[in-house]
């Protein structure tokens, strides 16, 4: 199948790992995809391991997310890390918004925006998280919660930001829980998101790359790439292992390859 985006897949290493485990995962992650082609990969360390790990995977194929940052730049916030932190350790990509922050830490849509902005001005790429819990989607809800997380986290970004984010439609009910979502309930929001972009740039939504995160495992992943607008994963537990992430982006692309 034709596949107008390059196919991404990120792993989110949460609250694991020392920098000699990271080192050691990263490089098994390497060597496990130096050969692919057509595909993007990332990993996700913990802060502490960041820069060492980047280090590791200097030019060569897979880049480094950080899970998280601040909006300012600078001064007298005690802990936090600033986007050009983030940037200056060699990262290319952060995560912003993904569940456990706003479930866990109290992050509201605005802070999700505003992370956004300041991540996209220090040369970063956000991959914005935004997804449902159990109870929005029995109610119904799951379309108009993913919208206002959306509208939010997108708010006063100019066309030269929109085509630099990468967004991951998250549903909370899946997140680490073993139930991923079907692959038409996972299309049915990737469309919208995608038609819910498209209103604000048009020639631009086409391009922007949605992926799926919630239990992506190296048997469901296929079925999830054979979805239109489903253009890879933002994967946690299976990323702890190089054998099984390396094994979802080699499943991932035979099903998803670009043309
Ligand atoms: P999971 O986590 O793959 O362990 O469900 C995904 C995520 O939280 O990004």
């Amino acid at each position: 199948m034709a596949r107008a985006r390059r196919p991404f897949f990120c792993g989110n290493w949460k609250l694991h790992g020392s920098i000699a485990e990271s080192l050691a995962l990263a490089t098994e992650v390497r060597n496990g995809v130096a050969s692919l082609r057509e595909v993007d990969v990332a990993v996700g360390p913990s802060f502490t391991a960041l820069h060492a790990v980047a280090k590791r995977l200097e030019d060569g194929p897979v880049a480094v997310a950080a899970q998280d940052c601040f909006w300012e730049s600078k001064g007298a916030f005690t802990g936090e890390v600033s986007p050009a932190q983030i940037a200056d350790a060699g990262c290319k990509y952060v995560i912003v918004g993904h569940s456990e922050r706003r479930q866990l830490f109290g992050e509201l849509d605005a802070a999700v925006n505003l992370k956004a902005r300041a991540a996209l001005a220090a040369g970063l790429s956000p991959i914005i998280c935004v997804g449902e819990t159990l109870a929005e989607r029995d109610a119904g809800e799951t379309i108009g919660r993913v919208q206002a997380q959306l509208d939010a986290a997108l708010a006063d970004l100019g066309d030269a930001d929109l085509s630099r984010i990468v967004i991951a439609y998250e549903p909370v009910w899946a997140i680490g829980t073993g139930r991923n979502a079907t692959p038409d309930q996972a299309q049915e929001v990737h469309r919208f998101i995608r038609t819910r972009v498209g209103a604000r740039a048009p020639s631009l939504a086409p391009h922007v790359r949605i992926l799926y995160g919630g239990s992506v495992k190296p048997d469901n992943v296929r079925a999830l790439m054979a979805e239109e607008d489903v253009d890879g994963g933002l994967v946690g537990g299976a990323s702890l292992s190089a054998e099984s992430f390396v094994r979802i982006v080699q499943a991932g692309i035979k099903e998803g390859s670009a043309a």
